[in-house]
């Protein structure tokens, strides 16, 4: 028999093998991720042709793809970067457009369907009016005072943006930061837990059970010694000796542990090595001595970012130092210069064939552990920012809050206080309030999304009081207590690096001199994603509370201020009056009253 025909015979028996399975072995709910590989995924790899392979491994941005780009190379992801929704964003017109890509994958040889992934972070935050949690640095400070309280929010957090995200038919997030930040200055501080690898582990690992739980996969990210940089800067340098990798290694080990089957290298570097082509950590250290069965994206572009030769030099340095799946952003020619560059490799023997078929198979697993391949359509829009999912997270973060200063028991005596006055432009502006990674990559200032500022919250609580609110500070009046929100501005990844001190905005400052000037208690809120470098500051002020970045439920704050609830949050890093200074606060620091 001609060898074509045989081929054709086998070929066609695969995919009805590969149907008939599908069909029949059909799994309704789709299980949480785990390792579980079946034979019949080493068949399909073996069916493929190279370019179907490639295909696979090849991530673009929605906004660099065009009709057929899918169908014709098989492309095995689709991404959103932050802020790149669809024209409107709905769950119906998230769930179109993903459905969308969907089709046009199941229309492939092989019919193999593409993942959607996105940065879910705190919330399924590229989706407009979605419930936004506070953001981990917030979580941290839960588990900083009761581990068990934050395991507990971690879960819940997870679970409710996995529906959020299910809703609008996004089942993959790049989420959680297991980076364990040791610098502030690091502008990625708030998206890492804490400074303690123990917080970091357990929070990761309900993070990622509550993402599955609730039927999404999580993205472990960014191995590894992100937070180890010299100086905090991020995509930096970290100076790691093995105990070094030892000490912030345990978050990977339980999150793996924990069925995570993705995972994200950092930009950053180890010991001047580029993690992205550091082939002795990526396989010999995580996928052999600790047994990673998932694969790995790279982030966005970073292929591009690896030092010394040309982009396809580059390819072969991180694909076979373990890069399963290639994030290739910034252009339409990105990512078809990486397929195009990826085969010659193969074809000129410079990436094994082994090491391609490794990776589609690490990818095909995850596909089907997460239910994909069974399911692979979105049947019909979900519900998000429910008043239920909005009520929960409000609740977290009213734990999330720490107390750093109470003197006199003054915010005892909030409730009884008859005329208030509220200041400082984070009180009442929803953006400030959730921080970078929402609806934008960097975020915004002002109403950006559904939600409750702190300034709501404030008048819904002291509904007997006059609640005055001036941004500035500056208004006539005489009033028993001032509340004054202060804080950063909303940043993302490098945007939030700081050489030196986190000084107060001289925003901040004069409204803070306005205030002093009414010879009343002055409660000090501050909206941040890491401790800010005060001085003396704080002993102007009467109380003080670290509200980290709370997301859209400001709500929770007045819940605090005006109820006798004990505050249970502690400070999940150290803080100290300027970096490198004298400590203020230490780790685990906070009141109760
Ligand atoms: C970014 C981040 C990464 C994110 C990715 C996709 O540059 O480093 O955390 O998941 O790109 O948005």
């Amino acid at each position: 028999m001609p060898t074509l025909l045989r081929k054709k015979i086998f070929v066609l028996f695969t995919v009805f093998l590969f149907l008939f399975l599908q069909t029949t072995c059909k799994n309704k709910n789709p299980s949480p991720v785990t390792a579980e590989k079946p034979d019949i995924l080493e068949e399909l790899v073996a069916s493929m042709t190279l370019a179907e392979k490639i295909g696979q491994m090849t991530q673009a941005e929605r906004q660099d793809i065009t009709d057929g780009d899918i169908r014709k190379y098989a492309l095995g992801s689709i991404l959103s970067g932050g802020g790149s929704t669809p024209a409107y964003n709905t769950p119906g017109s998230w769930v179109a457009m993903i459905n969308g890509f969907v089709k046009e994958s199941l229309e492939t040889r092989l019919g193999i369907p593409v993942i959607y992934g996105l940065d879910a972070v705190h919330g399924n935050s590229n989706a407009a009016n979605a419930t936004i949690f506070p953001h981990n640095v917030g979580l941290g400070a839960i588990a900083a005072g009761n581990i068990e309280k934050g395991a507990a929010a971690s879960y819940t957090a997870g679970l409710i943006t996995a529906k959020e995200m299910l809703a609008c038919g996004v089942r993959w997030t790049f989420a959680p930061v297991l980076g364990i930040a040791e610098d502030v200055r690091w502008g990625r501080t708030y998206e890492s837990y804490s400074e303690n690898a123990d917080i970091v582990s357990v929070m990761g690992v309900n993070a990622i059970k509550g993402l599955q739980d609730g039927g999404a996969a999580a993205c472990m990210k960014h191995f590894l010694g992100e937070g180890q940089t010299v100086n905090g800067r991020n995509q930096g340098n970290a100076l790691l000796d093995r105990e070094g990798i030892e000490r912030i290694l345990p978050p990977y080990r339980a999150a793996i542990n924990a069925g995570a089957l993705s995972l994200m290298p950092s930009f950053s570097s180890v010991n001047g090595i580029k993690m992205h082509q550091n082939k002795e950590l990526l396989t010999d250290l995580l996928k052999g001595e600790m047994g990673f069965k998932g694969f790995i994206i790279s982030d966005w572009d970073a292929i591009s970012q690896l030092t010394g030769g040309n982009y396809k030099a580059k390819i072969a340095r991180a694909v076979n130092a373990g890069v399963d799946m290639v994030m290739a952003t910034n252009g339409r020619n990105m990512w078809m210069d990486f397929i195009k560059n990826l085969t010659a490799l193969v074809e000129e023997g410079i990436v094994p064939v082994s090491r391609i078929d490794d990776a589609v198979l690490r990818i095909l697993r995850f596909k089907q552990s997460i239910g994909l391949l069974d399911n692979p359509l979105t049947n019909n829009a979900g519900q998000i920012g429910t008043t239920e999912n909005r009520s929960i997270a409000r609740k977290i973060v009213t734990e999330s809050l720490v107390l750093l200063r109470n003197e006199k028991n003054v915010i005892a005596k909030l409730p009884s206080y008859k005329r208030i006055l509220v200041t400082g432009q984070g009180a009442n502006d929803i953006g400030m309030q959730c921080g970078g990674w929402t609806i934008t990559w960097q975020g915004n200032h002002g109403r950006t999304t559904a939600g409750t500022t702190i300034l709501e919250g404030i008048r819904e609580a002291a509904k007997d009081a006059s609640v005055t609110y001036a941004q500035d500070g500056k208004t006539n009046g005489i009033f028993d207590v001032v509340i004054a929100v202060i804080g950063e501005d909303p940043y993302a990844e490098t945007q939030g690096d700081r050489t030196d001190n986190i000084n107060l905005h001289m925003f901040d400052i004069d409204m803070l001199k306005e205030v002093y000037k009414y010879n009343c208690p002055v409660i000090v809120i501050m909206l941040s994603g890491r401790p800010m470098t005060i001085g003396d500051e704080y002993l102007n002020w009467d109380a003080f509370i670290a509200a980290w970045l709370p997301g859209t439920e400001g709500g929770g704050i007045a819940d605090m201020l005006f109820t006798d609830l004990n505050f249970t949050g502690r400070t999940p890093y150290t803080w100290r009056k300027t970096i490198k200074g004298e400590i203020l606060y230490p780790f685990g620091y906070g009141l109760t009253k």
